[in-house]
């Protein structure tokens, strides 16, 4: 009956037939709160705060999470663990293209969030002090440099007892999105690791210590 119900539904936007529960009031806004508008917030990029600004971006949408283009990441998901990851979640990125595929309806508006949405938090990246090889210690954060536009990179630390520890994959590099990857929880590396970059010229690393 509810799917019927939704079906008979007079869609707003052209031709598009509502065939998705997934709404914009109850899971897309606060998917989109949480991940997209630090940037898209109609300042730094076009707006995604609200039901009307983000619509017209729907298929695009779908394009851009679906290739991991957006948000901007870079790091390739599960190779290093790190805190402030912005790379949507396999299930975060069904939902949005469940969402589109659907029709990318509004809902009900009872189910907004409370509020306004506000920009997302910027993590502070405050590091002062560099993880040395010679005495070993705690990684707390990674930076690449000097990677060129358009290259990936892979880290690794080879540990004295031949152990690998990734640190970080960099996916088709974007100098616009350069930052600082902070760990989850900071990686403990002993004296006389090896921080190797492939390819090599790839560039180099700052790791931070903790
Ligand atoms: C770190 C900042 C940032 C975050 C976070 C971010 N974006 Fe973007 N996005 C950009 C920038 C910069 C552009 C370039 C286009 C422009 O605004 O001029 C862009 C472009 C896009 C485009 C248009 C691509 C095109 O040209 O067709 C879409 C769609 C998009 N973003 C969706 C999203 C979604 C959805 C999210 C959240 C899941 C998101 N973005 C998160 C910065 C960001």
């Amino acid at each position: 009956m509810k799917t019927a119900l939704l079906l008979l539904a007079v869609p707003l936007f052209g031709h598009d037939v509502i065939t998705t529960k997934v709404t914009w009031t109850k899971e897309i806004s606060r998917l989109v709160d949480r991940r997209c508008v630090s940037c898209h917030n109609g300042k730094g990029s076009f707006s995604l705060l609200d039901y009307a600004s983000t619509r017209p971006w729907a298929k695009a949408i779908k394009e851009e999470t679906g290739n991991r283009r957006m948000p901007p990441w870079q790091a390739v998901k599960g190779f290093g663990e790190f805190r402030d990851d912005a790379g949507l979640t396999q299930e975060e990125i069904e939902l949005l293209s469940d969402w589109v595929e659907g029709g990318a309806p509004e809902g009900d508006s009872k189910w907004l969030p409370d509020g306004t949405a506000r920009p997302g938090s910027t993590v502070p990246s405050k590091f002062s002090r560099r993880w040395q090889s010679a005495t070993g210690g705690k990684v707390a954060a990674i930076r690449p440099n000097g990677l060129r536009p358009g290259q990936s990179a892979q880290v690794v630390a080879e540990l004295p007892n031949g152990g690998i520890v990734p640190l970080v994959w960099i996916y088709r590099f974007d100098p616009r999105y350069l930052r600082t990857y902070q760990y989850r929880v900071p990686v403990d590396l002993p004296a006389r690791t090896v921080i190797r970059v492939s390819p090599v010229e790839a560039g180099t690393v700052t790791l931070f210590a903790r």
